[in-house]
């Protein structure tokens, strides 16, 4: 069977998305009885729209060599709204453009028409789900359709897949994860005699930056993150606000080397646990030792902790990933949830998307 993919966003995520399909779509169509059709891609300079399915290396060698998708040649509209995903008749929008945690655009206006549309939504983008999140999953449950949101938390950590299932039956205490890689990868860099400036220089060429690189630096990717994973841990409803938020900015090359002589690493950790039944969500630079689940981490590696009772502490950890990091670890969190999403609703040959 075919499902059909918009997407907006084509940068290091959605470049990845397209370069696995293009590379994947016959093993996923052998392996999982669904063919993955990039029916729309939008950047700033417009969208490539074709409901039979876009050249996905087209698209890249477009972006590549003019700016934008728009200049592939493909069936084209230069309008990024509703009338992008009515002419690309998706099944499942993918939300993979910059965001803001101010007002969650351009995000959230598509996800209410994708819904609208009855798309279901696989996000990589952040802001929808920490400024709106009752109203983005009430909206969802009221059309029947399913938000995943995988690539948005650490991607390739497993992290829903903790909470919503390998723990289910549990009572999740807390949990703690070092889910900021461009944070990690400056304070690695400080740690090795480089400078600040350097690290994010590092985590630019790794492309896990944030097109913004004072939302990272400043802690609130990491406070967003926080919030999205206590939310599917404790059924909250928090949004970045109520995360208490400390970022890396304010650190010294005195408090690296303080760190380095007790044996332990900084690391800006997010964390949330239930308190008296209310949920109380943090972001803070933390010491760690090295044979710490979070302290072994180097670089762009992240990692979590999650304290269930009463089975006790689960841990997920991305390591040795070799290059495989920033945008096309996301874009194969993206298309894992494409898939699951499909598995889960019975998209196979015996059912039409
Ligand atoms: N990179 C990662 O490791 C990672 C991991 C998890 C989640 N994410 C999230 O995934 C999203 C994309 O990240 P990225 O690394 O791919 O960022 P990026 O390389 O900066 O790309 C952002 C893309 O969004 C497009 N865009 C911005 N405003 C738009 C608008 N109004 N309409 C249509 N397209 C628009 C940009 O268009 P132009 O190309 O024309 O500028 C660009 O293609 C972000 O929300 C990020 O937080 C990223």
């Amino acid at each position: 069977v075919d499902v059909r993919l918009a997407m907006t966003g084509f940068g290091n995520v959605g470049q990845g998305v397209a370069q696995l399909l293009a590379e994947h779509r016959d093993e996923y169509k052998a392996r999982y009885g669904v063919r993955l059709l990039l029916t729309g891609a939008a950047d700033r300079g417009g969208a490539a729209v074709d409901p039979a399915g876009l050249d996905e290396r087209t698209l890249l060698r477009a972006k590549q060599e003019r700016g934008s998708v728009s200049a592939s040649g493909q069936e084209q509209t230069g309008v990024v709204g509703e009338e992008f995903l009515v002419n690309s008749r998706a099944n499942v929008f993918i939300e993979a453009a910059s965001t803001n945690f101010v007002d969650a655009e351009p995000g959230w206006s598509l996800i209410r028409s994708a819904l609208s549309l009855d798309m279901d939504i696989v996000m990589a983008s952040k802001g929808a789900l920490v400024l709106y999140y009752s109203e983005l999953m009430e909206l969802a449950r009221s059309r029947g359709k399913t938000v995943a949101y995988s690539a948005t938390i650490g991607a390739p950590l497993p992290i829903l897949e903790l909470t919503n299932r390998a723990l289910v039956g549990t009572t999740i205490l807390g949990f703690e994860g070092v889910l900021n890689g461009t944070s990690n990868v400056i304070l690695q860099a400080m740690i090795e005699g480089n400078s600040y400036d350097d690290g994010v220089r590092a985590a630019q060429e790794l492309g896990i930056a944030e097109t913004d690189p004072t939302l990272d630096v400043d802690g609130w990717d990491a406070a967003a993150k926080a919030a999205i994973v206590a939310n599917a841990a404790f059924g909250s409803a928090l949004g970045i606000e109520d995360v208490v938020r400390q970022g890396i900015r304010g650190i010294t090359p005195e408090d690296i080397q303080a760190a380095t002589r007790e044996g332990s690493t900084l690391k800006l950790v997010s964390t949330a646990s239930r308190r008296d039944g209310v949920v109380v969500a943090e972001v803070r630079v933390e010491r760690r030792g090295p044979t710490d689940p979070l302290g072994r981490l180097r670089g762009p590696e992240m990692g979590v902790v999650m304290h269930a009772d009463p089975l006790g502490d689960f841990t997920a950890t991305v390591e040795n990933s070799g290059g495989v990091t920033g945008g096309i670890a996301t874009a194969f969190t993206v298309l894992r949830d494409v898939l699951n999403l499909a598995r889960s609703q019975g998209w196979n040959s015996s059912r039409p998307a």
